[in-house]
């Protein structure tokens, strides 16, 4: 596990840019698992700001961790934030889009997409494998859209399961464990004071930690980094 600390929101942004522009070097391929969140809406912006001629976006294919169960044009949407903020910016081909439809029928566009991964990525030990996921965490330690009252969607035979947010209700599609612990990198992207206990408690695995989805990425490469800000990274024994 790498921990990385930054002064504010706006470095981890640009830090991870650095990194995420790192990782596509003597790539022909990438496959990377976007997050929504506040943090990765900056990724983006410093994303096609400063990267819009850099890099060979052809060889990068987007899919979402999660996505809300909204239309594409709702402000809750994953897939609308990251066009906003990226998609409207680079020149990506539309076929490496790989968005979550789950408005009309969450089940249904789980059993989809998770096909989709079967098919489109390589595959360890016959789970889909990633070269990237971006994570963050919310303030009750779930991560994509694995909440700690329906915990066990995390080890859904599924790979991608119908989540439902604890106080909205709202639907949501997710990739579970496995499919997150398979990848060859996992970055999670987490900021802010209101995170700091929480990511004292999955970092350092404090007592009861494991009741937070997020203290069970544990990707099998062992390449784990977090990307954190001094508000969030407060608690940790290392400051
Ligand atoms: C989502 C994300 C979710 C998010 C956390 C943290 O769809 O909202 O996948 O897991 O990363 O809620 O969000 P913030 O970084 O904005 O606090």
């Amino acid at each position: 596990m790498d921990l990385k600390i930054y002064k504010d929101k706006q470095e981890v942004a640009e830090q991870f840019s650095g990194y995420f522009v790192d990782q596509l070097k003597n790539k022909d391929t990438f496959h990377v698992a976007l997050s929504g969140g506040s943090t990765p809406k900056i990724v983006f912006d410093v994303l096609a700001e400063n990267f819009t001629d850099k890099v060979d976006w052809n060889k990068v294919h987007f899919y979402w961790g999660d996505e809300r169960c909204v239309p594409p044009t709702d402000d809750e949407s994953n897939y609308k934030m990251t066009v906003e903020h990226l998609f409207s910016k680079i020149k990506v081909p539309k076929e490496n889009i790989n968005r979550i439809l789950g408005e009309k029928d969450p089940e249904g566009e789980a059993l989809r997409y998770a096909n989709l991964l079967e098919i489109d990525l390589d595959r360890v030990e016959e789970v889909p494998q990633f070269d990237l996921v971006i994570l963050g965490m919310g303030d009750d330690g779930h991560t994509a859209s694995i909440f700690p009252h329906e915990i066990e969607l995390w080890d859904s035979e599924d790979h991608c399961v119908v989540a439902t947010h604890p106080d909205s209700g709202q639907k949501r599609v997710s990739i579970n464990g496995k499919v997150i612990n398979a990848a060859k990198e996992v970055a999670f992207l987490v900021t802010g004071a209101s995170k700091a206990e929480k990511v004292e408690a999955v970092v350092e695995r404090t007592e009861g930690s494991e009741a937070y989805p997020a203290s069970l990425v544990n990707p099998a490469s062992g390449n784990l980094v977090w990307f954190l800000d001094e508000e969030a990274a407060s608690k940790l024994n290392q400051n």
